[in-house]
């Protein structure tokens, strides 16, 4: 039976170049994507674009461009970021793409059939940044500035008519989902927030704006824009080709898995998304987890503040997996994480250089010299080899179920603790002086090696590229990759040639 696993980044607003906010949330999803593929699943990895809505359309009037080209010239770098992240997406979705257009309005045409939908007026403050509707207490004013509180953004007084989606109906049985699926939002912090957020009272919801034109137009009252959010949301959808639900895409993968988001959008995703499904008769996704901000200073990274880390920038700097290995390490999941080029670099000197290369060069560098860059064929394990072989065996389950509950920095420490043991293990079990006793020697070489193998593996979601270069020194190619296989400790095959590669990573020279 083939298993399957649908993972979604946020559509990203193409408002402005995309920034290292934007390359965290990808990469972090690209990391679940890429581990359930060597785990066996079959994976559907969603991103794209969210290109409707007065945000879009004011970035637009501002260039003095159409919205629609204006999107499609910024569209373009964020699939391009895609390809510089090496993202592994089997989707890209736009979402003033026609099949998205399509599923929209068979949602909306489904609520207002279902009377979920009803026209009335809307009087309230609006932020145009976040595309989101703010009650009173839930603003400020600083300076004569009316602002969210959360977000900071400004908020503009908006009276016009509008469609209502009935929210407040949906209070009880959201409440009643949340303690039926305990593991819907995570992390469990966020998981409160959300539920005082619902528990406190929840208003039926604007749905549509007509004040402007730039969206998805109400089916059955073309006045009237469909609410950017409702219209974003259906993207998870769309790209399994709903309306058709009766498609493998769609029968596969749906409900999705996981979708990843940063804590600023959770009430849309864990709200008023599954309101929307419960009230559409759609099974609402199985998990949604709100990671913190990369920071600047204290502040969040985002265009509006103007504090941007160009992910560009770095990668030419530094190169892609230093990056990658940096984010997903550095930052604590779930929490927010100030990050910096001195770390990045610190990071590049011990983890990567130091632990990683350094682990690899030495030991081809021993196999080269002593075997003639040949497995051994001869081998006999005793307890110093069988214990660290072991450690993969017995912890296999646990690494899973760190991905499975998004524990991402356990997983992480567990590699960061094999890597050391298995430098020590070679400078512990001096195979150099092992030259009268081939047989020990020949061991610790094939336990070296199998720990390497091991450590790449493991190491794939998150160096991709790097792990492939090491995983070639054993001919293993990226649809071999195998994670169960680190629990075996006889994978590689005695007496065939192994290749040599390059350095892996350069130290960076610091100046202190
Ligand atoms: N378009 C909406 C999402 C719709 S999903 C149906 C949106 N777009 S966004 O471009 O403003 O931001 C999308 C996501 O980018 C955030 O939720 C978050 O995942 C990520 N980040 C943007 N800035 C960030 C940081 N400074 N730090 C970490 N991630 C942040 O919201």
């Amino acid at each position: 039976m083939d298993k399957y696993y649908y993972i979604t980044t946020p559509i990203y607003y193409p408002s402005g170049k995309p920034h290292m906010g934007h390359a965290y949330s990808s990469i972090i999803a690209d990391f679940f994507a890429r581990f359930k593929r060597i785990q066996g699943y079959k994976v559907f990895y969603l991103t794209g674009t969210d290109e409707h809505g007065q945000k879009i359309q004011r970035a637009a009037e501002k260039k003095g461009i159409d919205p629609k080209s204006f999107c499609d010239e910024i569209s373009k770098t964020f699939r391009n970021l895609s390809k510089l992240l090496n993202l592994s997406n089997d989707d890209f979705i736009r979402t003033t793409e026609l099949r998205h257009a399509k599923s929209v309005e068979n949602l909306w045409n489904i609520l207002e059939d279902k009377n979920e939908i009803y026209l009335s007026k809307y009087s309230g403050w609006y932020s145009v940044s976040d595309e989101a509707f703010y009650s009173e207490d839930e603003i400020q004013e600083i300076d004569n500035k009316k602002t969210a509180k959360t977000s900071g953004s400004i908020v503009e007084w908006i009276e016009e008519e509008s469609y209502f989606f009935r929210l407040s109906k949906w209070q009880e049985p959201l409440l009643k989902f949340y303690s039926e699926n305990p593991k819907f939002i995570l992390p469990e912090s966020r998981k409160n927030e959300v539920i005082s957020f619902v528990k406190s009272g929840l208003k039926d919801l604007s749905v549509s704006r007509k004040s402007f034109s730039w969206g998805i137009k109400v089916p059955s009252n073309k006045d009237h824009v469909i609410y950017v959010w409702l219209d974003a949301l259906t993207n998870y959808l769309s790209a399994l080709n709903y309306p058709h639900t009766n498609n493998d895409l769609y029968k596969n993968y749906w409900p999705a898995d996981l979708h990843l988001i940063g804590k600023d959008i959770l009430r849309f995703h864990a709200v008023y998304w599954p309101a929307f499904l419960l009230a559409a008769n759609i099974p609402p996704p199985k998990r949604v987890y709100g990671h913190g901000w990369i920071l600047s200073g204290e502040e969040k990274m985002s265009k509006s503040k103007g504090n941007i880390l160009d992910p560009l920038e770095i990668i030419d700097n530094y190169g892609l997996d230093p990056l990658r290995y940096y984010l997903i390490k550095e930052v604590s999941f779930g929490n927010d994480g100030n990050i910096s080029k001195d770390k990045l670099e610190n990071c590049i000197n011990s983890d990567l250089a130091n632990n990683f290369g350094n682990l690899c060069q030495r030991v081809i560098a021993f196999t080269e010299k002593n075997l003639n860059l040949k497995i051994p064929k001869e081998y006999e394990f005793i307890e110093d080899d069988t214990r660290i072989l072991n450690l993969y065996k017995s912890n296999i389950n646990n690494l899973i179920d760190y991905i499975d509950n998004q524990n991402l920095n356990n997983y992480v420490n567990f590699i960061q603790d094999q890597l050391f043991s298995a430098n020590k293990y070679f400078n512990d079990q001096e195979p150099w002086k092992k030259k009268s006793d081939l047989k020990r020697l020949n061991t610790i070489i094939y336990v070296s090696l199998e720990l390497i193998r091991k450590i790449s593996i493991m190491l794939y979601p998150i160096i991709p590229n790097t792990s492939l270069k090491v995983l070639k020194i054993f001919n293993i190619e990226e649809k071999d990759i195998d994670f169960n296989s680190i629990k075996s400790h006889n994978i590689l095959k005695k007496n065939t040639n192994i290749n040599k590669i390059s350095i892996l990573f350069k130290k960076i020279e610091k100046n202190d």
